[in-house]
């Protein structure tokens, strides 16, 4: 049998046969692809991570712009704070992605990252009526192949849930810009909190960062009714805090998780070998997820 699904594979997702593609367990990858396209659209969901998932990770040799960083504008904020945003992130991102480290080493340090940021951001009052035009000045820019993605998700109505420890009030901007701000997606991020005036006062709710996206996902399972009753799951991430994400998803039946390996990828193959069921390496486009999607739905 496991041979059948192999020849099914190859010719119904020739995607996963890119160089880019690395995988565990091939077999319990083609499994859980069957299982899901058996029980349909209607029983999946879609549950992705932002910055450097859903957005590339560079473009042209340039690093493509995360949410917080496309508030790096003039119009938003001053020289001192485009210099202090850059030493944190010289700082922090590294201890991010460090295969070195564990998550409870890395996780106060992120806290502080994101806590600091947050403050600098508030000292510079930015105007919500601004935001749109710095994403529009910016370099944002979504993978190659991500309207297939979201359009395909719209059509079949599977609701798509963003979780992203970015800006969201960026994030829905730059989903808006690109067309692709379909019904069925919905967003889980830090959402600036505006006076009266327009002027960033705060930022809302509980603190999300890449790795306490667990205990969002536990917080807000209750409220997306509309994902109870589908049991299966394709989770997309550029970190392996991302693969929590999924930790609110009551009795899932599938889960098959994707892992965008983007940087440092010689210190951290192994683990997102051992942890993610496909792992794709410095590839900039939605080329498997869209033939993933294709085949089961
Ligand atoms: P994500 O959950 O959508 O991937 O967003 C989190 C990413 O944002 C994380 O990889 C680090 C990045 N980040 C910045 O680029 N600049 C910042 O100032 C902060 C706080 C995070
Ligand atoms: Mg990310």
């Amino acid at each position: 049998v496991l041979a059948i699904w192999h020849q099914l594979t190859k010719t119904e997702i020739p995607e996963l046969a890119k160089c880019s593609v690395l995988m565990r367990e091939r077999s319990r990858v083609e499994e859980t692809i069957y299982s899901m396209q058996r029980a349909g659209a209607g029983s999946l969901h879609v549950i992705s991570d932002f910055d450097m998932t859903l957005t590339r990770f560079a473009h042209n040799g340039k690093r493509v712009p995360t949410t917080h960083n496309i508030l790096d504008n003039r119009l938003l904020i001053n020289e001192d704070c485009t210099r202090k945003m850059r030493e944190l992130l010289n700082t922090y991102y590294p201890i991010e992605i460090d295969a070195g480290r564990t998550v409870e080493e890395k996780l106060p340090r992120m806290v502080e990252w994101w806590t600091k940021v947050h403050e600098l951001l508030i000292e510079q009052r930015i105007r919500k009526d601004m935001l749109a035009q710095a994403v529009k000045e910016s370099s944002a820019m979504l993978r190659e192949g991500h309207n297939v993605f979201f359009d395909r998700l719209a059509e079949l109505q599977v609701p798509l849930l963003i979780f992203s420890a970015g800006v969201g009030d960026v994030l829905e901007e730059v989903i808006r810009q690109n067309d692709v701000f379909h019904p069925n997606v919905h967003v889980i991020s830090n959402y600036m909190d505006f006076d009266h005036t327009g002027v960033l006062r705060a930022f809302k709710g509980q603190l999300i960062h890449t790795f306490n996206k667990r205990e969002g996902a536990l917080s807000h399972a209750a409220c997306l009714t509309e994902l109870q009753g589908r049991p299966n799951v394709l989770l997309l991430g550029d970190s392996l805090g991302d693969l929590t994400m999924a930790d609110g998803v009551s009795k899932p039946e599938n889960i098959l998780t994707i892992g965008f390996l983007n940087d440092q990828v010689e210190e951290r193959k192994e683990s997102y070998i051992n942890s993610f069921d496909i792992v794709l390496v410095k590839d900039e486009t939605m080329d498997v997820p869209n033939g993933i999607l294709r085949c089961i739905t």
